[in-house]
């Protein structure tokens, strides 16, 4: 098939929704993807920070095909052994008492939400869940309310109910906003699609002291950040606070549709029985490679995936020179490029895939980068190499 028909079929068939690059991957090994016409891309983009392990990672492609063949899914209605197994791997690693599993970041979030709604009727009442403007959490109705984009929240009117947002990074608003009414806050640490934009340590770290003087329940949506990718297993670890409720998927299961809700006993258990659930959710296959994820983490790929996140923030620093790139910022393997206005970043994009490298643009005009963890010393020079040579060749 040539990439016009490709192309034709989407405009034809797709709804609407996507504005895709022109390119066709076709399969993927170590940290590349290889398009139909056979041309090599190493890849920081990582279908947005989920095929953590790469393409065809050994260990992971074989836990994935055995368990293919053995149980793909039964009916949560029954156990089986490999959710048990991953469930348990999960609460150990995550400190974290309980879980529930879904298939996609905004169905966390969905879970979350529910979940607090559930806590706050068990302790008097209804309450207001705050969110942060610029945010991102997903899709659903619910998930868009607190996702802070007033465009798509005039787009899918009426809103559900009870929510409210506070200000960016702004202390003293969020501590005007968190009134007696409000029962939850949900952040990101780093706002991966507003281009990589992190809350400072006081932020959070003030943020989350008052919420718990108030008996807020704190969430922290680790969907992007989560996995290891910050150079922790979970960003909130670098901030020195424990919240009540996180969200996961992306990087979960290396590339395999997977969510989870996480929460302290109290806070999970508000749900009983009957209060939530899924069809798909925590299916044996998920878990096989949700399970096979977190053991290779465990075993030495968070410490790595760490040390490259170092390494990349340290050589992404030589790119400060260049007076048209305004800022460098981020954590671990999750870094923001951000251009100025003068240089599209979508055109930048196009010519660092001319030289073989795929990075996305996220936000105001930020390039983001977000690699596998497996990513390589050599692999990140040549893509810092291929930045420079387009800034070199930028004349603003
Ligand atoms: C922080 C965050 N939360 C939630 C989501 C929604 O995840 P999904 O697309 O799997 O529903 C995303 C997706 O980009 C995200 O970055």
């Amino acid at each position: 098939m040539n990439i016009n028909k490709i192309k034709d079929a989407e405009a034809t068939h797709y709804m609407p929704v996507f504005s895709r690059d022109s390119l066709v991957l076709d399969h993927g090994e170590g940290n590349c993807l290889f398009d139909i016409n056979g041309n090599k891309y190493v890849d920081f983009v990582a279908g947005i920070a989920t095929n953590i392990l790469g393409y065809n990672h050994p260990e992971y492609t074989e836990a994935v095909c055995n368990q293919v063949k053995k149980l793909m899914h039964v009916s949560n209605h029954y156990y089986t052994e490999i959710q048990s197994q991953y469930i348990t791997r999960l609460c150990e690693a995550s400190g974290f008492a309980r879980v529930f599993l879904c298939n996609s970041g905004a169905e966390a979030n969905e879970c979350a939400i529910k979940l607090a709604r559930r806590y706050f009727k068990n302790h008097g009442g209804d309450k207001v869940i705050l969110y942060a403007e610029g945010s991102f959490h997903g899709r659903t109705l619910a998930t868009l309310t607190v996702t802070g984009n007033t465009a798509q929240h005039e787009r899918y009117s009426p809103l559900p109910q009870g929510f409210d947002s506070f200000k960016y990074n702004d202390f003293d608003d969020f501590k005007s906003k968190l009134t007696d009414n409000v029962g939850a806050v949900i952040l990101e640490t780093i706002q991966g699609e507003r281009g990589v934009r992190p809350f400072s340590n006081d932020f959070l770290v003030n943020a989350y002291a008052l919420c718990k003087s108030k008996g807020v329940l704190f969430i922290v949506d680790e969907v992007q950040t989560g996995m290891g990718r910050t150079g922790t297993l979970f960003s909130f670890e670098h901030f020195g606070i424990k919240p009540d409720i996180i969200t996961m998927a992306k990087g979960i299961a290396g590339g395999i549709p997977m969510g989870a809700c996480l929460a302290s006993e109290e806070v999970g258990t508000a749900f009983s029985l009957g209060d939530h659930g899924s069809t798909f959710g925590g299916n044996a296959l998920a878990c096989a490679a949700a399970d096979k994820v977190l053991e290779i983490l465990q075993n030495g790929l968070l410490e790595r995936g760490a040390k490259m996140g170092v390494y990349l923030g340290n050589k992404l620093a030589h790119l400060s020179k260049y007076n048209f790139i305004t800022d460098i910022r981020g954590l671990g393997l999750m870094r923001g490029v951000e251009l100025s206005d003068k240089v599209p970043a979508a055109a930048f994009e196009g010519k660092i895939r001319e030289k073989g490298y795929l990075v996305n643009v996220a936000g105001n005009n930020t390039l983001r980068l977000i690699p596998p963890l497996t990513i390589t010393e050599q692999e990140i020079d040549g893509l810092v190499a291929a930045l420079d040579e387009v800034c070199a060749a930028t004349h603003v």
